[in-house]
């Protein structure tokens, strides 16, 4: 395979613009039960800078061609030549007509890129090369083209046949009919999409600021009709918060978006035709969590957002991809911060950010948010691209200020309008309209790794003087990093609590800008009583902080910092310093949480001003992220040192878990706002630890609330903690809880989920029986997430059992996942990334595990990723 050899990765440095540019595209798409026929004209003119008698070169891959002309005429067989992966054309002319046919065969395609078959639909999922499954093209994001599509089938089966763009004619042939569409944006082919079905349809109208008047449909199976509520009423928000926001309307007179089964990822920002992974778009209180309703509302409003930034200006290759996901993910990560709390929210991003993005960083995967090779893209929609993105466009905006940041968003968009373009070319809008030189922030795109952030200080005569030191260690490839440009946002908190002046208008707060390996920064401090720093304050640059806070200096924090992300970054410190001493000493759990009880008090006391940050607060880090902390992974002993605290807390505050549970409840229908969300929240958080405690009382009311609550957030958190605390009950609680659900496929994926994550050895048995359920499917991506991603990713104890069971049983699972969907058995490989982190015995079972599936494995997506974590 051309872009598949170990060795032959595809670099940055190399980039050329295509020798030819299409400029229009007709296909015609004749759907049929065995296979698909594919018409294909394009009109294809040489580009200027490309190298005069370039050959003309177009990506295709397993198509059976049928015919080709140019002009009309069949081309000669000296002039062409097709490898099954490109066609290359010799000696054409600067500007010509390319005519295909080609058969493929939707019905046979698990690996779900291309056109496909979801539950009797057909669908399609182009990015990032999936357009060159259907038909040849030159399949990439530098070249944008005007798309027409007619789509036939038979009329009965497939009422709906849709594309990108206006409905601008249809008609009947016998039992077929056809529709064509035409989308008056030019556009690259990843971003094309076709859907053919039975499909239901909820239908609003948007009347845009302008007044222009928009259709929006979402479709989905019949069944599913009553779930499309919650996604339409996001998206009219997210429509209504862009044009307030950015000032960006949305450009066609009809936004659709499909619901499929059967996807790789959550959703696809196809123009004027999103296709959501039914998790991301289906809501209904029945059968989504709370964390189900956020989810759908951030990712409808995610792919919305893409209308700009990703569509009208898009990436000119994907090393850029963080130029449409990155700033994507910001613009969805401060939509749904103002649709529900912004403190909240930043905590769950920030928690989001540590727990699953610093490990990529400091892993064998780790690169840069502008990678600088790879040898499949796929492999690269990494949380570093999207999440540490969203992080490096947060830190543009924390330089600039929100008023310079939307002027350099307006340059951006009107600049780059219809283009295909880079994230330099991002950041030279914000330099520019900003007003700043950001030539050394630029390192940041380019430069993997978590940086380290040492802070420490002195306070003598009056002055403050806080030291800030930044290094970035070594990962693949990049053994030697240069300083960051990064932005320490801070406070000083006096005895009583209250940020102190730190300049002579008053502010209380400052942005340092630390440009140098090391620097001081001082601060007149009247008194005699050293400050409390607080520091980073919003999380305000994705480093990791080290400073040698006191006890005594973080319960001040807690207690008294008006940030919500330092906080609970010192509830969090707190919570590492107890478990990490209670490793050491099993013995101590009750004195440790003797010790936190009074934090934990008086996070209570006040928990109904905002459930939802109480909650948050009283979250003990997970068993992962525990043992990302430690130079060598135990999970045995993380296990039992966190259960062991977690119970002593539920034992000692019993009855204030007891009461915060009784405050919380939401009484009425369940509605999915922040504040009922926040109060479900607090509950379970309180029933965990009672139920960690073994409270005599918490089984007979989990039992309770799991069979007898109106919604599935109560339902799954008391099933969940029946189940993951073995109590009484537990059994029959899944039982019944399948019979229920059994035809409710998302549901049941949690039901898979919930038991793959019961913590020890004894669960392998269990994942072993599930694999083999009747209603497990290995060609349901939701559905191997659910069981085998939550084991690898959320159940340390069961993966890294002592007898290497838990290795044999993935990679077993790795290599049939590979025959099926490469992309998802790659993206499960994801998981072994701390393979270098375990203590020998365990590293080399997981490496001889690993190395077998290596050596059978076909796809050039697993085999990238397994040869860069047995590196
Ligand atoms: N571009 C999609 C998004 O983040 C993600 C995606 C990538 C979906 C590749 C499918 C395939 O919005
Ligand atoms: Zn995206």
């Amino acid at each position: 395979m051309r872009d598949g050899q170990p060795g032959t990765p595809i670099r940055l440095v190399d980039y050329q613009v295509p020798a030819y540019l299409v400029g229009q595209v007709h296909l015609d798409v004749d759907l049929f039960d065995e296979h698909t026929r594919v018409n294909a004209t394009l009109a294809l003119r040489r580009h200027p800078d490309a190298p005069a008698g370039a050959d003309c070169v177009l990506d295709g891959v397993g198509l059976t061609l049928e015919a080709l002309s140019v002009d009309g005429e069949p081309l000669a067989e000296e002039a062409w030549r097709y490898d099954g992966e490109q066609l290359v054309l010799r000696g054409m002319p600067d500007t010509f007509t390319l005519a295909t046919q080609v058969i493929i065969e939707p019905q046979r395609n698990t690996a779900l890129e291309g056109l496909y078959v979801s539950r009797g639909m057909f669908c399609t999922q182009c990015e990032a090369e999936g357009f060159r499954r259907i038909t040849f093209f030159p399949d990439r994001p530098d070249v944008l083209s005007r798309f027409s599509t007619t789509v036939r089938a038979d009329k009965v089966r497939f009422p709906v046949l849709l594309s990108n763009g206006n409905p601008v004619a249809r008609g009947e042939e016998g039992a077929r009919h056809w529709v064509t569409w035409e989308d008056p944006f030019p556009k690259p082919c990843y971003l094309f999409a076709l859907v053919a079905g039975d499909l239901a349809c909820l239908e609003e109208r948007y009347r845009t600021g302008s007044g222009r008047e928009i259709t929006l449909q979402i479709y989905a199976e019949e069944r599913d009709l009553d779930k499309l509520d919650h996604a339409m009423a996001s998206l009219k928000a997210a429509m209504a918060w862009d044009e307030q926001t950015y000032g960006l309307e949305y450009d066609l007179g009809i936004y659709m978006i499909v619901a499929v089964s059967h996807f790789n990822m959550g959703a696809m920002e196809n123009k004027g035709l999103n296709i959501f992974n039914t998790a991301c778009v289906l809501a209904h209180p029945k059968t989504t969590t709370d964390a189900g309703f956020q989810r759908v509302e951030a990712v409808v409003a995610h792919e919305y957002f893409h209308n700009w930034s990703g569509n009208r200006v898009t990436c000119r290759d994907w090393f850029q991809l963080s130029l449409k996901e990155g700033f994507t993910v910001f613009r969805d990560q401060s939509f749904s911060a103002d649709m529900n709390s912004i403190a909240v929210k930043r905590v769950e991003d920030v928690d989001m950010l540590r727990t699953v993005q610093f490990p990529e960083d400091q892993g064998p995967m780790a690169h840069p948010v502008r990678p600088a090779e790879y040898q499949k893209i796929d492999n690269f929609y990494t949380v570093t691209i999207y999440e540490k993105g969203a992080e490096l466009v947060r830190m543009q905006h924390g330089l600039l200020g929100p008023e310079r940041f939307r002027a350099g968003t307006d340059l951006y968009f009107s600049r780059f309008d219809g283009q295909a373009v880079t994230t330099d070319d991002f950041v030279d809008c914000m330099a520019e309209a900003g007003g700043i030189d950001l030539t050394q922030f630029r390192r940041w795109y380019s430069q993997a790794g978590t940086p380290r952030l040492e802070a420490s200080d002195t306070f003598a005569d009056g002055e403050y003087r806080l030291t800030l030191r930044q290094s970035t260690p070594p990962t693949p490839g990049q053994p030697d990093k240069l300083p960051l440009m990064i932005p320490v946002k801070l406070a000083l908190l006096g005895a009583d609590g209250a940020a102190l002046p730190l300049d002579a208008d008053g502010n209380t707060e400052t942005v340092l800008v630390l440009t140098e390996a090391e620097q001081t920064f001082a601060f007149a401090v009247p008194g005699t009583q050293a400050p409390v720093p607080s520091l980073l304050r919003g999380f305000s640059a994705p480093v990791e902080l080290r400073y040698d806070f006191s006890p005594a200096q973080l319960h001040f924090l807690l207690a008294h910092d008006s940030d919500g992300y330092c906080r609970w970054d010192a509830a969090q410190r707190l919570y590492h310093a107890a478990v990490t001493r209670l490793l050491a000493d099993p013995s101590a759990a009750e004195a440790e949480a003797a010790a936190l009880r009074p934090a934990l008090e008086q996070v209570l006391a006040r928990a109904m001003d905002d459930p939802a940050e109480a909650a948050l607060l009283l979250t003990l880090p997970g068993e992962v992220a525990i043992g990302d902390r430690l130079d060598v992974l135990e999970p045995d002993r993380i296990h039992a040192a966190r259960g062991a605290l977690q119970a002593e807390l539920g034992r000692q505050l019993a009855r204030q878990w007891w009461q915060a549970g009784q405050a919380c409840l939401t009484p009425g229908p369940y509605r999915p706002s922040a504040a009922d969300i926040g109060k479900r929240s607090l509950r379970h958080r309180a029933l965990a630890y009672l139920a960690a405690a073994a409270d005599e009382r918490v089984a007979s009311h989990l039992e309770a609330l799991c069979r007898d609550a109106d919604n599935m957030t109560d339902q799954l958190g008391a099933l969940r903690l029946l189940v993951h605390y073995r109590l009484p009950g537990a059994a029959q609680a899944l039982a019944d809880f399948a019979a229920r659900w059994h035809d409710e496929a998302l549901v049941m994926d949690q039901w898979f989920a919930v038991q793959a994550t019961v913590p020890g050895e004894q669960t392998l048995a269990q994942v072993r029986a599930l694999l083999a359920h009747a209603d497990f499917d290995w060609r349901v991506p939701n559905r191997v997430r659910g069981l085998l991603g939550s084991f690898a990713n959320g159940n340390p104890t069961a993966f890294h059992a002592a007898s290497g069971e838990g290795y044999r049983l993935y990679a077993e699972a790795l290599a049939r996942l590979d025959e099926v969907n490469p992309q998802i058995a790659a993206r499960m490989a994801g998981a072994c990334a701390r393979l270098p982190r375990l203590p020998d015995a365990r590293r080399e079972a997981l490496a001889a595990a690993l190395r077998d599936v290596l050596s059978r494995s076909r796809s050039a997506n697993l085999r990238e990723m397994l040869e860069r974590i047995l590196a």
